[in-house]
């Protein structure tokens, strides 16, 4: 066996895996998809519900210490205005007016395009001035024959990416030479400290004009950033006007904060505790991308981690990443795609004390995967004032009232989705049963998540004693776990085909099986190694892995 390799075109492979065995669909794809929406199919949905699942029993049903909860979607507009988003959730957007394109302000780069010693053609440097592309000072004292060592002949602009400073220095050589200017070209570099590239939020005003568009490549159509507010707007009733707006959740935690008080008084719950909820969110990202990396529907699995107002909060943050951590080890991430990135303390918000993502390195980089912040009380203060309710907690040990911190882990079920895919998915040469070397596609998910745990395979499908025994331990395995029945093909073509949706374990049930001792064959996607198994031998294994 070769040593697997991830393809260079990580993203697209897994894009096609996913469509091709019915992992992801793009949503209402009859009628050419809707950006930023996508639809599970039958794997896919067995996939994310093994996340979910995983999840909910080890943060909910396997601790003492937090309980779940399910909150609607749609919740009272006054919980948005309290929570900051009516005022805050926003994104700065930029338009492009030719294309009508959006973009992320902070997602689109620009650079002015520096040439040493520049010297120009007949009549360049004269438009150049008059299309403002050179700066008008510049541009006389060049023509005076003060040369200046060097000089901007215009921008060029690309959007975040990570060949971001590969596409700057590509467009800056093409406008040197659609302007036929001689000259050096100064190396454009995205490093910060450098400061060469800027993104949009920080264009002044009177360069905007000069920076072309993403979309037309040419300078003229962007607009200044502007505030977006990402919530998806609805109403409540029939009435159509201000008093029946309403508001998709953007995220699952104000549920948390609003119930915090029914579930302290119907939970016996002490702190601290936990409460923690599974569920739909909804934001109207300007630039979904990355598949469903960030899209515009997509789920949470948040807890907020009640604590008292003077327990050690550093603490607890730490043993929640360090909890995260070893979750998401637990269901197959590799250490060696998982880091920690802690926001600068000049970042956060004024309420918070803390926050640290556990970044996963995604094919086109490395990106968030699970905040958790040490948020404090600004949550619970916020609705204690604007519903009038206290949200206070008293403390029967110190005999104290007090209205508690909170420690928030957040995740998105999506973005696990696409990380197990990603560390999964690799492409390797075998050989086959008669030594041809062939090419494998393997997903290697961790059993606890992977949509099929076992396939059931009859040697041959025209021998009714073999597909008796197969049905009958299908049926068998059926009950506690999603198995599948294959029995179309030989035997080989049928393993590649679970390797590729990530079955852990295909089960033979061949001529030994029925003359001699009962046993099947084993077969284990990985390693593709095979041993002969009795039935209460792969109920145990199952039990052990499958959890
Ligand atoms: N209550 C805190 C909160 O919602 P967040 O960092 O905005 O914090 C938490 O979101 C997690 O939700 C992220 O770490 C990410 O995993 C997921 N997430 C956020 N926006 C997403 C999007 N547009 N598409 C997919 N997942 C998203």
């Amino acid at each position: 066996m070769s040593t697997p390799t991830a393809p260079a075109n990580l993203m697209e492979a897994i894009v096609s895996l996913a469509k091709r065995r019915g992992f992801v669909f793009p949503s209402s794809e009859i009628y050419g998809g809707l950006n930023g929406f996508f639809d599970y199919g039958p794997l896919g949905a067995e996939l994310k519900k093994n996340i979910r699942d995983c999840w909910w029993n080890d943060m909910v049903r396997r601790r003492d210490d937090v309980v779940g909860i399910e909150s609607s979607i749609i919740m009272h507009p006054k919980v948005w205005e309290a929570s900051g988003h009516v005022a805050g959730f926003t994104d700065p957007l930029v338009d492009c007016k030719v294309s009508k394109q959006r973009y992320r302000a902070d997602q689109l780069f620009f650079a002015g395009v520096r040439i040493k010693n520049p010297e120009f053609g007949p009549g360049v440097l004269d438009a150049l001035i008059t299309k403002g592309r050179i700066r008008k000072a510049e541009g006389e004292s060049l023509k005076d024959g003060h040369l200046p060592q060097s000089v901007v002949i215009g921008y060029v602009s690309a959007l975040e990416s990570e060949r971001t400073e590969a596409e700057l220095n590509e467009k800056a050589e093409e406008l040197k030479k659609k302007f036929q200017v001689r000259g050096q070209l100064e190396y454009i570099t995205t490093n910060s400290s450098i400061g060469l590239v800027r993104d949009m939020t920080t264009a002044l005003s009177d360069e905007i004009d000069f920076i072309p568009s993403p979309a037309t490549g040419e300078p003229g159509s962007l607009t200044a950033p502007r505030s977006f507010n990402m919530m998806f707007q609805t109403n409540v009733g029939a009435m159509t006007d201000a008093s029946s707006v309403a508001y998709l959740r953007p995220e699952t935690a104000q549920g948390m904060f609003v119930d915090f008080k029914s579930v302290v008084d119907t939970g016996r719950v002490k702190l601290p505790f936990g409460i923690a909820q599974i569920g739909k969110s909804f934001r109207n990202e300007i630039t979904p991308r990355n598949f469903i990396f960030r899209s515009r529907e997509f789920e949470q699995m948040e807890m907020e981690y009640f604590i008292s107002e003077d327990a050690d909060w550093a603490k607890c943050h730490e043993e929640w990443i360090a909890w995260c951590e070893a979750w998401l080890k637990s269901i197959g991430l590799p250490d060696s795609h998982l880091s920690r990135y802690a926001h600068p303390k000049e970042k956060l918000a004024f309420y918070s004390k803390g926050t640290v993502d556990i970044m996963f390195k995604y094919p086109f980089g490395v990106q968030e995967l699970w905040g958790i912040a040490a948020r404090g009380n600004y949550d619970l203060n916020q609705h204690a004032t604007a519903s009038g309710k206290p949200m206070d907690y008293f403390d029967e040990a110190s005999k104290k009232k007090f209205v508690p911190h909170v420690i928030e882990p957040a995740v998105g079920v999506d973005r696990i989705f696409l990380a197990v895919l990603c560390a999964g998915y690799a492409e390797e040469e075998v050989k086959d049963e008669k030594g041809a070397v062939e090419k494998r596609t393997v997903l290697r998910l961790s059993p606890r998540i992977a949509p099929v745990k076992v396939a059931v395979l009859p040697l041959l499908k025209n021998k009714p004693e073999l597909v008796a025994v197969a049905r009958k331990l299908h049926a068998k395995l059926q009950r506690r776990y999603a198995v599948f029945y294959d029995e179309s093909g030989a035997v080989g073509r049928r393993y590649r085909r679970q390797d590729e949706i990530g079955t852990p374990w295909c089960v033979t049930i061949d001529f030994e099986t029925i003359e001699k001792d009962g046993t099947f064959t084993l077969r284990e996607r990985d390693s593709m190694q095979q041993k002969r198994i009795t039935e209460a031998e792969l109920f145990a294994l199952l039990d052990e892995q499958v959890y």
